[in-house]
């Protein structure tokens, strides 16, 4: 039996069982979602619902992978063109029923020989260690079907799982179809299924439309192997959410909330704090270090990892972010960014991409970065914008300082050297290098560059005392980093500023 809390994304690496094939079922029109997207596109902590039908085939290293596809095909080819290049389509041009699909599927199959697996697109938490263990029950019984099964209180709309006195499978029949007995049985049909791939053939041939639908039925193969005299098995699941479909945003929202349930129990079981599992989510793929605190608020998304001793949240929301062990980040926003180790963030700071940070940095609240490089020890504690910037170690940036990076056509470069110090309201006008050890007075407006060790000071003209810090700082860090950074111009602002030496000057203006 699958253990409740395994999922598609994390089930231990199986044995191999080595299929035929495994044919997945998508060809459906997914009407209920009322969605211009199809509905196996729909995400599920992270990724399409599709993609787990596919991880989890994958665990039965088949040799044919197809996917049925038909209603809003061109989106869920271009989808698995990304996230599973490898594996196969086949058209369903109209859906006349689940066998009729499969009938589909085995045309892109070159040779049928062993077992063929079917399962649906819509079934998220079906987990490939359950495959394998239906395909070893499968082998095991030598059975010519073996159809995965749960018992569920409300067993209404699915197909019934009607047993012999031995309690092999003697037929499914369908909700519609079902006498009142039949509809008494709460062991229902999942839809997922072993066949022995030449009955399975043989018996596509035979299906007939005699049923409510008038369609052709997957599950009157059952009847057709009985017939033949080969013996059909059940195999049951007590993890009833492996067997469920999403057919609206309702169940949609129910198994991400279980699949999410899932992931924060592996997580904590792992030897993380979770405050409060109600109020967190995190995707599939997110990585977290041992003793990491997640408080309530917080939504980890994509390839987020969160280092050993981290502590995020509350009310953070990080995608795609590295955070180094022993940081913290509270009450924040991060995407396509890294934050190394011990660096305290936020609250309320907004670290957009290209924000690479390095150890012990501070960037406080009302702070928006974007495309910087920062070194160790360099800090930004309070409100600015610092943004297309690299900012050398042990560098202080002071409240209200904006880094004006952009000239309406291009993003220009600011460089600001080890041990600087940019006071108060200083707006810099990139490109711009600021040197070593430099001192920038509140309120300055930086448009020449600032050599380092000197002090610019604003109003009137911007006053630029070279060998200022190492005359008057001598034994400092500053002046230790002046001396050996004169005259010194980054290379990101010698660009920026070809750059702008080469445009026109009526286009600049
Ligand atoms: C089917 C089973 C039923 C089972 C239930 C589990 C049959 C006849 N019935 O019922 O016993 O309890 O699944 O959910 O098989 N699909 C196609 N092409 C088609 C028809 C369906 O690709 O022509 C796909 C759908 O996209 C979906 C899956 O097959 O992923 C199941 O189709 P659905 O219509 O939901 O099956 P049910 O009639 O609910
Ligand atoms: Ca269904």
């Amino acid at each position: 039996m699958a253990t409740s809390d395994s999922h598609p994304q994390t089930s231990p690496s199986p044995s191999t069982p080595d299929v035929c094939a495994v044919v997945v079922l998508a060809a459906g029109e997914g009407k209920r979602m009322r969605s211009a997207k199809s509905k196996l596109l729909h995400e599920i902590s992270g990724h399409s619902m599709l993609s787990y039908a596919v991880n989890a085939a994958e665990d039965l290293n088949p040799r044919n992978l197809v996917v049925v596809v038909g209603n809003k095909r061109e989106q869920v080819i271009a989808h698995l063109s990304e996230i599973a290049p490898y594996v196969s389509t086949a058209i369903q041009e109209e859906q006349r029923g689940t066998g009729h699909a499969v009938q589909c599927g085995l045309e892109a199959i070159d040779s049928l020989d062993g077992e063929v697996v079917v399962t649906y697109g819509d079934v998220p938490l079906l987990s490939g260690s359950t495959l394998v263990e239906l395909v070893a029950e499968h082998r095991q019984q030598g059975n010519a079907v073996t159809v995965l099964t749960a018992t569920i209180d409300d067993p209404t709309g699915y197909g019934r799982i009607v047993r012999n006195q031995d309690a092999t499978v003697r037929a499914i029949v369908e909700h519609r179809d079902a006498s009142a007995a039949e509809r008494a049985i709460r062991e229902i049909n999942s839809g997922i299924y072993v066949f022995d791939s030449q009955v399975l053939r043989d018996g596509l041939g035979q299906l007939t439309t005699d049923n409510d639908q008038g369609e052709l039925y997957l599950t009157d193969i059952i009847s057709y192997a009985n017939g033949l005299g080969r013996r059909v098995g059940a195999w049951m699941t007590e993890d009833s959410w492996q067997t469920e479909g999403v057919n609206d945003r309702v169940q949609l929202s129910l198994m991400n909330r279980e699949m999410n349930r899932r992931i924060l129990t592996r997580w904590m079981r792992a030897g993380v704090t979770i405050v409060d599992p109600g109020s967190t989510w995190i995707d599939a793929d997110v990585d977290l270090g041992q003793d990491v605190i997640v408080w309530p608020g917080v939504y980890l998304h994509g390839a987020t990892s969160i280092g050993d001793g981290a502590e995020i949240g509350p009310d953070t929301t990080l995608r795609d972010v590295e955070v180094g062990a022993g940081s913290s980040v509270i009450r924040s926003h991060a995407t396509f960014a890294v934050i190394g180790a011990d660096c305290r963030i936020g609250p309320f700071a907004h670290l957009r991409p290209g924000t690479v940070l390095a150890d012990r940095n501070r960037i406080g609240s009302f702070v928006e970065t974007k495309n910087l490089e920062m070194a160790d020890g360099a800090s930004i504690p309070h409100a600015a914008y610092v943004a297309d910037a690299s900012i050398d170690e042990g560098a202080q940036i002071q409240p209200g300082v904006v880094l004006v990076n952009d000239d309406g056509t291009n993003k220009l470069h600011t460089h600001i050297g080890a041990h600087a110090w940019v006071g108060a309201n200083t707006t810099v006008v990139a490109p711009i290098e600021i040197g070593a050890g430099s001192v920038i007075a509140d309120g300055t407006v930086i448009d020449h560059d600032v050599p380092a060790g000197s002090r610019a000071l604003h109003p009137s003209d911007v006053h630029i005392d070279s060998q200022w810090v190492i005359q008057n700082r001598p034994s400092s860090a500053a002046a230790a980093a002046a001396s050996q950074d004169c005259d010194k111009v980054h290379p990101k602002v010698a660009e920026s500023r070809t750059r702008k030496q080469s445009m026109n000057p009526e286009e600049y203006k």
